[in-house]
């Protein structure tokens, strides 16, 4: 399937309004349930909301100017529309493309309490993904520092009561969360780090500390890249995240490919 406009976007949301503008007070035209299917392939920011906007095809809706609001969809790409597990590092998981909502690795697996902000027990990762960072944790602790998980593997599911929990709160037009399908967090190979008291949690102050230094020291070494800078902004779609770090493979296998 290589053209992307056969691509369906699907309404993850209770609802999806199709609007005559890109706008909340604009005419419903039609209204998508749970489930349904859009298909478009440009996206228009409303310049006060920041919301984004799906412009519908016309070969679909006969006719121009039909817009389903970007927080209520999600698509899948090809390449991740497996039976098995995706292999690490090679993922395409960002703002455009996501996973399907089911998708859940088979090899999960609970990480070690003492690298859990207040001991919990039920972060979950990829194998390699959780021995990876258990040799950087340790390797940190050696150095002095603490450095603790404070999310791990997030289910489709899951990220859709965060996402929608944001999007009540902070509009549609936030960037903080990713919509469902769309996180980095359901690979199973991504970890949101702190300090061990937690004070610096999904904080921008947390590159200032001494983990998130540390962190931007060493991480790669291990086969950690932060996903979100200030300088990618732009391209991400999301606000920077210095505590937000995915695995993509040791070094030297990533060489390889
Ligand atoms: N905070 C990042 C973008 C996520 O929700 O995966
Ligand atoms: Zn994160």
């Amino acid at each position: 399937m290589s053209d992307k406009s056969q691509i369906p976007w699907i309404v993850f949301a209770d609802r999806a309004e199709v609007r005559a503008a890109p706008v909340q007070d604009s005419d419903s035209v039609r209204t998508v349930s749970h489930g349904g299917m859009v298909f478009g392939t440009q996206l228009e920011i409303h310049p006060s909301t920041n919301e984004e906007w799906l412009k519908l095809d016309p070969e679909w809706y006969g006719g121009g100017g039909m817009y389903v609001s970007r927080s209520t969809v999600h698509r899948v790409h090809p390449s991740n529309q497996v039976e098995g597990d995706l292999p690490i590092g090679s993922e395409k998981v960002d703002r455009w493309w996501g996973l399907p909502l089911d998708y859940e690795p088979s090899d999960l697996v609970y990480i070690p309490v003492k690298y859990a902000l207040r001991g919990r027990e039920d972060y979950q990762l990829r194998r390699e993904v959780a021995e990876a960072l258990a040799v950087m944790l340790d390797a940190a602790r050696e150095d002095g520092i603490d450095i603790r998980v404070t999310s791990a593997y997030r289910s489709g599911p899951r990220q859709r009561t965060i996402y929608l929990r944001n999007i009540s709160r902070n509009g549609p037009g936030q960037r903080a969360s990713a919509p469902p399908g769309h996180s980095e967090h359901q690979l199973g190979t991504t970890v949101d780090l702190t300090d061990p008291e937690g004070r610096h949690s999904f904080s921008q102050a947390f590159d200032k500390t001494p983990q998130g230094k540390w962190l931007e020291k060493n991480a790669n070494r291990f086969g950690f890249r932060r996903s979100y800078y200030p300088d990618n902004v732009e391209e991400t779609g999301y606000i920077s995240e210095p505590w937000h770090w995915r695995y993509h493979g040791k070094p030297e296998d990533s060489e390889k490919e």
